[in-house]
């Protein structure tokens, strides 16, 4: 039964688990040495979980999808979720499997992250359709496809369903660990948005193509062919749209004191996302927003540190 719930705007699917955020001397040597830390922080990762805070942020009606473990890491996301204002009622408690965690070797230009899947592949096709009967979303996003091998098999015909109910639905798949890029193609035609940054638009458009893609212009488009627009990300440089196999628009990011880049990706999804379903009318503004929020988010550390707010994104825009 839907009665009860008012809808949401967005439902974001997909993975919710603890960073551990380390910054300092963080390339490991081994032979049992102590390396010295400047900081580490426990802050609340997962590309899905950075995408809905932002969302929250600005002020959507947003709810996820996820599975956590019964265990201090599950309820952490969960106080965070809530915290943050994003309805946790469709984040479900495994308690055979322990909560996912990231650890985040963060440098200035880069960073390595080791993860512990944990919970994250346990969410299933069926767990997301019986949150959309209940929150009713105006738009699905779907985060992090290559940790999520069940639900990625299904997802063409969960997909469909969805357009069967007039729900528009966005992907960022985020990097694949195996590095294979494999089955997109039946995903990206199905999907409104795709919102890759620049190397796994190169990868995807390989494996799509079927051919080694060194040009991201010639990846990107050929990826919108498929009749998805892409957004490309593309660190400090902003983000650029592909729309039927051509360039649509670029936005700059915006110049600010960097932090931490982890999450800046999520959080220009939820900058886009947000202009999206507010009705803002041009792609050059949609990526403008996009590219701000994301720009804003590195200022902090984490995914959630430091995205912003609706006013402070508007300012930022001047
Ligand atoms: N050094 C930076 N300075 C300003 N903005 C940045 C910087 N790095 C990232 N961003 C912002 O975050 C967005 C996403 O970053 P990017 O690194 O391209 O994606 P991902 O995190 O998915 O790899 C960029 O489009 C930009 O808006
Ligand atoms: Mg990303």
């Amino acid at each position: 039964m839907s009665a009860g719930y008012p809808p949401v705007d967005v439902l974001v699917v997909g993975d919710a688990n603890p960073d551990l955020l380390l910054t300092g001397d963080t390339v490991p040597r081994f032979g049992q040495a102590e390396q010295l830390l400047d900081s580490a922080d426990l802050l609340l990762g997962g590309s899905a979980a950075i995408v809905a805070c932002g969302l929250a942020r600005l002020g959507m009606r947003t709810a996820l999808a996820a599975v956590v473990g019964d265990d201090q890491f599950g309820a952490f996301v969960r106080d965070r979720l809530r915290e943050a204002g994003v309805d946790d009622t469709a984040v479900a408690t495994d308690p055979a499997v322990p909560t996912g965690l990231s650890v985040v070797l963060s440098e200035p230009g880069d960073r390595a992250i080791l993860t512990l899947p944990g919970t994250i592949p346990s969410l299933t096709p069926e767990a997301v359709l019986a949150a959309v009967a209940t929150l009713r979303p105006r738009h699905v996003h779907i985060a992090s496809y290559f940790l999520q091998p069940g639900l990625a098999a299904q997802l063409p015909a969960l997909l469909d369903d969805l357009a069967a109910q007039g729900i528009t639905a966005s992907i960022d798949t985020n990097w694949d660990p195996a590095e294979d890029w494999n089955g997109l193609a039946d995903v990206l035609s199905r999907v409104a948005v795709f919102l890759p940054n620049r190397e796994e638009a190169l990868a995807i458009g390989s494996a799509v193509l079927g051919h080694p893609v060194t040009d991201l212009g010639v990846a990107a488009s050929g990826l919108s062919a498929l009749g998805c627009r892409v957004v490309v990300k593309a660190g400090a440089d902003g983000g650029i749209a592909f729309d039927d196999g051509e360039e649509s628009a670029t936005a700059p990011g915006l110049v600010v004191e960097v932090s931490d880049t982890t999450g800046a990706g999520d959080s220009f999804d939820a900058g886009y996302l947000a202009a999206m379903l507010t009705g803002v009318a041009t792609e050059e503004e949609r990526l403008r927003w996009a590219a701000a929020a994301g720009s804003l988010s590195v200022r902090g550390r984490g995914g959630t540190g430091a995205q912003a707010t609706a006013a402070e994104l508007r300012a930022a825009l001047g």
